[in-house]
């Protein structure tokens, strides 16, 4: 997708400071391919890079998250082709270096590669109906961006290997019980839910907002005594902000914060 091309397969608006990515490949439940994914890479980058947004939130159909990477589209696919081409890390994981928030709506299913693409965002809030699985094991692959890692992280070994070995689904509640996602709302609720957490999330101080999500990352990705560590030196670091002390005067004061994002 060029900046002048609307993108194909992806819907983009803005709900106040909020930018919203809408998967829309209908009649394939948005199985993921390429094009799709590096719109939805560039549609993140530019909602990270304009001041007026302060949190994203990607989301697709009622029937489907997304279903899967595109298994036709990988059907023919050679190890040279993956491996030459960079499958996957060439332009899927674009949204692991979006600075600002960005929260997943779950409705239906969330298999492969859209499970994966689901835990690549900050949290999940899901619909009742929602369903996540990694079947890849069934076409005698496994998951290929990052479901191996991150589920684990998420539900633990033993959930995540069932998951993985036997390619089942797991619906909402459990889902929610084990920890992957972080509320379940009726169907009818899911974007009035996400879209109430965003905005929320951007009345906060941007840099704080920021900080906080970077030291999250920290302890999912990294070690404790290092993320301890990164934690204390980002929480020194916002005491330079304009945003630290107009958010603690207004406390002390008892009256709203109006914070600058600085
Ligand atoms: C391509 C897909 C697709 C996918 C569904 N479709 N999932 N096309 N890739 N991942 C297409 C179907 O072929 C069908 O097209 C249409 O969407 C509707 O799907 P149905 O199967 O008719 O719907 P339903 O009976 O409701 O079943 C829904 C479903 C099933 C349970 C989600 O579609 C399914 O099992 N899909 C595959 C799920 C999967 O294996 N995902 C992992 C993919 S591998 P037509 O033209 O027939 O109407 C993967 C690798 C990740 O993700 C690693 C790298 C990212």
């Amino acid at each position: 997708m060029s900046e002048a091309t609307a993108p194909e397969f992806i819907n983009v608006r803005t709900e106040g400071r909020v930018g919203v990515v809408t998967l829309n490949r209908p009649k394939q439940l948005n199985a993921l391919n390429d094009q799709l994914m590096t719109e939805l890479g560039v549609a993140l980058k530019a909602f990270d890079a304009d001041d007026n947004i302060g949190c994203m939130i990607v989301t697709g159909s009622e029937k489907a998250f997304a279903a899967g990477a595109d298994i036709g589209a990988m059907a023919t696919y050679t190890f040279a082709d993956v491996y030459k081409g960079d499958y996957i890390t060439r332009n899927w994981e674009t949204i692991r270096s979006v600075r600002k928030p960005v929260i997943a709506a779950v409705s239906g299913f969330a298999l492969g590669g859209g499970c994966e693409l689901a835990m690549m965002c900050d949290f999940i809030i899901a619909a009742d109906n929602a369903r996540f699985g990694q079947p890849e094991i069934k076409l005698g692959i496994i998951p290929g961006a990052g479901g191996t890692q991150r589920l684990p992280r998420a539900v633990g070994k033993s959930k995540a290997m069932d998951l993985a070995l036997t390619g089942r689904m797991m619906d909402a509640t459990e889902s929610e019980r084990a920890g992957l996602v972080s509320r379940v709302v009726p169907l009818d609720k899911l974007m009035d839910e996400a879209l109430g957490a965003a905005l929320q999330i951007c009345e906060f101080s941007l840099p704080s907002v920021m900080a906080a999500k970077e030291c999250v990352n920290r302890a999912f990705e990294g070690g404790l005594a290092d993320g301890v560590m990164f934690e204390r030196r980002m929480f020194h670091a916002l005491f330079a902000t304009d945003d630290q002390k107009e958010g603690m005067d207004a406390f002390v004061n008892k009256r709203k914060a109006v914070f600058k994002h600085s």
